[in-house]
């Protein structure tokens, strides 16, 4: 497995892949890999010929009072992970390789992301697009693959791909959860012991949720305040949203005729999860 920080390098070993015919899976991450990502990378391996990861933590998608000079970085641990899965390169530019001095082009989107997280992080989804296609355009996967538990951003990516007429299948692959059943993040790392503990309300919550729609319920709107009422019993947890939304269009519904997305954004103390179930 080769690391490499350039784009010329990463150009150089797709085009000598693609001369012998090779096919290439591409998994974007912001790295401090875990299980979640894990599942994508085995995947990428499985079903191409290559596989690339790119570990980068885009400055452009976080907002001035986001996390992005603590969030956790550490290539070496990444970089025997992606190893140990089978994957062929990993792409780990400096933010001044992704973003020269006078950049000025963006890929911005309307509707999906005036929603849920589009909401509360009002600056997020143009810099995922933005860096998504400047990667799908460094890389040219044959697919690309992303994981359920960031449900709109996938939903997002999707819609991108088929506006702009890009070259690469998107591919969802379901949430992995710790054995407690809190879905896997890197933001994980930052709760103490006792929000860890508190930080199981999503998760029961969204199983919760899961089981009111198993046993019948379809109204929306009494599936959302059932939801939110379980949050509010947890002390450390303040509601950013929870919302059932049309799973393509990422617009409110009322009533739950399949595909609908419930997700949720939770802060636990300072750190804000996320986490969702289709049905
Ligand atoms: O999901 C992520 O880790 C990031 O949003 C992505 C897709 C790698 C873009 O920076």
């Amino acid at each position: 497995m080769q690391v490499v920080s350039t784009v010329k390098e990463v150009r150089d070993i797709v085009a000598e892949w693609r001369k012998e015919g090779k096919t290439v899976g591409f998994v974007p991450t912001m790295g401090y890999l875990h299980e979640g990502h894990g599942s994508l990378i085995s995947k990428a391996v499985e079903q191409n010929d290559k596989a690339v990861v790119s570990i980068f933590v885009n400055p452009m998608q976080f907002g001035p009072t986001e996390d992005l000079e603590s969030y956790p970085r550490d290539l070496e641990k990444d970089s025997k992970f992606c190893e140990s899965l089978g994957a062929d390169l990993i792409f780990h530019p400096e933010p001044e390789e992704m973003y020269h001095e006078g950049f000025s082009s963006f890929v911005d989107m309307t509707v999906l992301t005036e929603e849920l997280c589009g909401l509360s992080r009002p600056v997020h989804f143009r810099g995922v697009c933005t860096v998504v296609s400047k990667l799908f355009n460094i890389v040219q996967p044959d697919r690309a693959y992303f994981g359920q538990k960031d449900a709109q951003q996938l939903a997002v990516i999707k819609h991108m791909v088929d506006d702009l007429n890009m070259n690469v299948e998107v591919i969802g692959c379901p949430i992995i959860r710790e054995e407690d059943g809190l879905a896997k993040s890197s933001r994980n790392t930052y709760l103490s012991a006792e929000e860890r503990k508190a930080a199981l309300i999503l998760s029961k919550t969204i199983f919760m949720g899961q089981k009111m729609v198993e046993e019948g319920e379809t109204d929306a709107v009494k599936l959302v305040e059932a939801m939110k009422k379980n949050i509010e019993t947890e002390p450390l947890a303040k509601i950013d949203y929870i919302k059932a939304v049309d799973g393509m269009t990422m617009q409110q519904v009322t009533e739950l005729k399949s595909p609908v997305l419930v997700a949720m954004a939770v802060y636990i103390g300072k750190t804000r999860l996320i986490d969702n179930f289709v049905c």
